[in-house]
Order: structure tokens, then sequence, then C-alpha cells
């Protein structure tokens, strides 16, 4: 039997408990600081006023996955023939795809719940405002309870944001965690924004049958990965039958007839407007915002960043008030929930008294659209903005045995290296397994490995990291399995 480390107030009344570091919000942030303090030997009260997990897990990086994985299995079978399988009558059952993402988010709640409560977190049930640098207020149903700290922590995460148009607030409009909810498939979605999230869900959605238009305001859609990668996605994106605006501005939402969306959108350079698109409903996808309400951040008076953007804190995750520590999404840097669970250990690292700090050289970050796209460190595009010369090693899965043996030969693997030192800055894969890949590409921008370095290093064959090799050799002397 598993001890039950949950708090709760006696009804209406007001209890105060003592810890060494309370923490504010259980997402891969808030989780993984508790677990690793309390591996510490710290007591650690850790307040949650949702489910364990946080977005990612709930709303997020986890049940989005689970999603892909479904259409992944779909596309298989609608291309079995291809692989010498007859398979008829294939048919998305979405209500069961639906069951299934919802399962897999169960199973980790309740694993995340077991590893609390096997480090002997304590795990309390409510909103949690700060009072003061020791002192968080959790508000339950009908009590309240102080917890008193030495140390907090502030795990709050995210909310997405509502673009301030006509009509954002009608009811045909979802964001992505109803767009999770969802227990039917529309006919037709409009997507706002051709970010990471628009662009996961427009091949979700496409995949499923659902006829997709996706509203970008920049030239690119995700615009901050290099455009040879994103082409290649593009050319997929087109191909599910996602229609795809960029340059264009949402500019206002109306109910029409049916109560159907009508999209009214203008060139974001010139201001003309294109004419309007209907659809069953419009996905807004077009940002993430620190979660700051209720939080008490302002009345304590913790400093913000720059146009109240989340709050401000240093390398070593402190705040502008002493004891008083930030972590993941709610400092409104990179919202990525293997970052925030990292700053969360540095955070833990400096409350126990090793000196930690963070450093941003090497953060991976993976896109699941088809192909997968991940990056990690110095990118082309940065390079060159910032006039950094660099060497760009290169290597296409069509020359990777085990690409084509899967039939996913398309796209490539791409390495930033120091052009005199040879040391691996950057890397960037678009293709079969890139967001599993990338993991080897950071531990060489991380550890500063050479390109000769892994291009030395023996890799099984057949594999797909041995395009990974190829690149490092391209970048070192010339890939070996390409004709120059
Ligand atoms: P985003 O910032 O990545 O993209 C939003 C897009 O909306 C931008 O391209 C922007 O130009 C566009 N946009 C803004 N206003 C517009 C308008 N009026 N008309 C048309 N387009 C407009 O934000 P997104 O995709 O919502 O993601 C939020 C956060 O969640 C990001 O920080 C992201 O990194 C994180 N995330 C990460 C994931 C991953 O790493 N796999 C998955 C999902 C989210």
């Amino acid at each position: 039997m598993q001890k039950k480390r949950t708090i709760t107030a006696t009804d209406g009344a007001n209890q105060q408990v003592e810890c060494d570091i309370a923490i504010i919000g259980a997402g891969p942030g808030g989780y993984v600081a508790a677990i690793y303090g309390a591996r510490q030997g710290k007591k650690v009260v850790l307040i949650e006023k949702g489910e364990v997990g946080g977005t990612c897990l709930n709303r997020g990086c986890i049940p989005t996955k689970a999603l892909v994985r479904t259409t992944e299995i779909y596309k298989a079978l609608q291309e079995a023939s291809r692989y010498g399988c007859k398979a008829d009558g294939i048919e998305v059952d979405f209500q069961r795809a639906m069951a299934r993402k919802d399962r897999v988010v169960a199973g980790l709640v309740k694993g995340v719940h077991s590893l609390l409560a096997g480090n002997d977190v304590e795990l309390l049930a409510g909103s949690g405002m700060l009072i003061d640098e020791h002192t968080v207020k959790v508000s339950q149903k009908d009590s309240e309870i102080l917890v008193k700290a030495s140390h907090i922590i502030i795990a709050g995460g995210s909310e997405p944001a509502v673009l301030p148009i006509p009509g954002a607030r009608e009811d045909f409009v979802i964001d992505s965690t109803q767009a999770l909810e969802l227990s039917e498939l529309p006919d037709s979605l409009v997507i706002i924004g051709g970010g990471v999230i628009g662009m996961e869900f427009a091949f979700i959605f496409a995949r499923l049958g659902v006829k997709v238009t996706l509203i970008e305001y920049l030239e690119e859609i995700l615009a901050l990965i290099d455009s040879d990668l994103t082409q290649v996605v593009v050319r997929n994106l087109r191909m599910a039958g996602v229609k795809l605006h960029t340059n264009a501005k949402v500019t206002s939402l109306e109910k029409g007839d049916n109560g159907r969306a009508l999209v009214h959108f203008e060139d974001a350079a010139t201001g003309e407007p294109f004419t309007g698109v209907a659809a069953d409903k419009v996905l807004m996808a077009v940002g993430r915002r620190p979660a700051l309400a209720g939080l008490g951040v302002e009345d304590l008076g913790l400093e913000l960043n720059p146009r109240g953007q989340g709050i401000k804190v240093d390398n070593t995750m402190a705040t502008s008030m002493d004891n008083i520590y930030a972590i993941g999404d709610v400092t409104g840097g990179m919202m990525l929930a293997h970052l925030a669970s990292h700053q969360g250990i540095v955070a833990i690292d400096n409350i126990v008294g090793r000196s930690s700090t963070m450093d941003y050289r090497a953060v991976p970050n993976a896109i699941f659209t088809d192909p997968e796209i991940a990056v990690v460190g110095i990118s082309e595009k940065e390079a060159k903005a910032q006039g950094i010369e660099v060497k760009v090693g290169r290597f296409p899965f069509a020359g990777n045995g085990k690409a084509l043996t899967l039939g996913m030969s398309r796209g490539f693997v791409k390495l930033i290296a120091h052009p005199e030192t040879g040391t691996i800055l950057g890397g960037a894969i678009v293709g079969p397994g890139a967001t599993d890949l990338i993991a080897q590409i950071t531990l060489a921008v991380e550890h500063r490995l050479t390109a000769r370095e892994v291009a030395r290093t023996i890799h099984a064959h057949p594999t797909l990291p041995e395009a990974i090799m190829e690149a490092a050799w391209d970048a070192e002397s010339g890939a070996l399995h390409l004709a120059d």
C-alpha cells in the first residue's frame, strides 16, 4: 500500500504547514523540482490546483503525441500496399483514439502521483498565492492552508494567448486544451498561427480527415527554424490537404450562417483583405503567456520581465526577492517541458547550497510534424544574423539505409560547426526519428564535441543516427556515403 501524502484541511478550518521548500505548480517544472528536492533530504510541499503533470502531461506534449501516433498508424495503414501489405476499409474511430489518449495521460498522471508519494513529497491540492518570502496561502474549496517555507519555487506555467480581435471569444473558437477535448471531429477547421502548436494540430486534424486552413502572420511557418527544414514539412502539409496562407493577419472572426465561423484576414504587409474562410471551428494557436493571475506576484513586488512577460529570474533561477525562485513557462522564456524540469533542478541545487547555473547553449526543441523537426544550439539562420562564421555539414536521409527500409527517406541532418576547431555548435534534423535523434547532437553541443569526434565514433548499422555521423564527416572532410 502506498502512503497517502495529500494534505487536506478539515472543512472550514485553517491549518498551517511547515516545510523547507514550497513549490507552486506540479507541472514538469514543479514536480521534478519536488522529487529532486525531496531526494536532497528536504521536506517539500507541492501545491497544485489542477492535476499533477501540468500542461505538458494533461493538455500538451503527451495527449498531442498520443494523437500523432493515431495519425501515424492510420497513414501507415493507408499506405500499406507500398510495403506489400493489404489493408482495406481503414477508418479512424475518433472517440476510441481520444479514449486511448486519455488512458495514456491517466497512466502517466498516476505514475507522477506514485513518484511523489514514493519520495515523500507532500501534495497539497488548492490554489497557491504568495503572501511573503516565506508564506504561501493555499485556497481550497472551503478552507485555507498557510504553508510556511524556507524557500519557495513558483512553477505556475502558462496559458494560451487570445488575439485581441473582434469575435475572439465566440463559441466556435477553441484553444489547444479544448482541441484535445473535442467529442467529435469538425468537418473544417481554421488554425490561426503556424507556430509549434498550430503545426502539430494541422497535421493531426488534416490526417484525421478534417479540412484544415492554416493562417500565419509571418512569411514562413515555424519562423525560428531554418527554412530548408520547414520546406520539407510544408510540402507534406500541402500534400495532407492543408491550405496554407502565410504573410496573412487574421483581423476578426464573425458568426456566419448556422453558427459557423467566418475568419477575416488580410495581407500582413499591405493590409489588403483576402476573401474570408468559413469553418466549423477556429483553433487559436498564437502563443502562450505566463500564468500570473492569482499568484500574488505583483502585490508582493516580484520583478517581471519587460512588458510583464513572466517573472524575472537570474541564471540560478532566483527571482528579485530572497528565498523565492521561479522556473518554467511562468518565467516567460522558451516554453519547453524539459527546460522547466532542468531549471527546477538548478533552482533546488542553489536552494540546498550547491552553486549551479543555467546554460542555454544546448536546449533541444522537438516538433512533432510529419516528418519531425528537431533542433539544438545555434541555427544557420542565427549564425548568419549574428555574423558568426560557421561550417555546415549535411547528410540526406535518402543516403541512409535504415531510412530507405522504413520508406521514410525525406529530410536531412545538418550540423553547425566552428570553422577552425570543428566544435559542434548546433544541429538540426528534419526526417524520421528527428525528435529522438536530436539527443545525440545535444550531447555533442553540451560537451563541446568536435565533428571529427562524432565522425570517428562507431555507429551501429543500419540505423538512423548514421546520418548524424555522415553529417559530421561532411563538416570534417566530406560525407563518405555521398558523391561529391
Ligand atoms: P508560437 O509563438 O510558436 O507561434 C504562434 C504563431 O502565431 C506565430 O508564428 C505568430 O506569427 C502567429 N500569429 C500571431 N498573431 C497572428 C495573427 N493575427 N494572424 C495569424 N498568425 C498570427 O506559439 P504556439 O504555437 O501557440 O506555442 C506556444 C508555446 O508552446 C511556444 O513557446 C512553444 O515553444 C510551446 N510548445 C512547444 C512544443 C514543442 O516543443 N513540441 C509543442 C507545443 C507548444
